[in-house]
């Protein structure tokens, strides 16, 4: 389900640069990753079959994580399903940061 408000999610220092974690907003569990300086967030569920995306692999050279369970590939950005058997895309969310705080919420068209 999409949020409906931003919701502060973890502190900047929380993620080390090129890594990735699983957070929580609204019930929602999501991923949080770090890539060169910009963080990225989508749904942590795969939408496959259910893996969980943070305990994947971070493919940083193309803003993709790799699904631990059958290797689907979602975009971090997008949330676009980009390598089968991933078909659906994920949700995406947005993300700024005020002060030490991390925040998503929904994406901005
Ligand atoms: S559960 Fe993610 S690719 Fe199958």
């Amino acid at each position: 389900m999409a949020l409906t408000e931003w919701v502060n999610v973890a502190k900047v220092g929380d993620l080390k640069e090129n890594d990735m974690m699983m957070v929580t907003a609204e019930s929602e569990e999501i991923l949080l990753a770090l890539v060169e300086g910009k963080y990225y967030a989508i749904d942590n569920w795969c939408t496959h079959a259910g893996g969980m995306l943070d305990q994947g692999i971070l493919h940083v050279e193309n803003l993709e994580v790799e699904c631990p369970l059958h290797e689907g590939y979602f975009h971090l950005d997008t949330g676009t399903a980009r390598m089968p058997p991933a078909e659906d895309d994920a949700l995406a969310y947005s993300v700024k940061i005020i002060g030490d705080d991390i925040s998503v919420g929904p994406k901005e068209s």
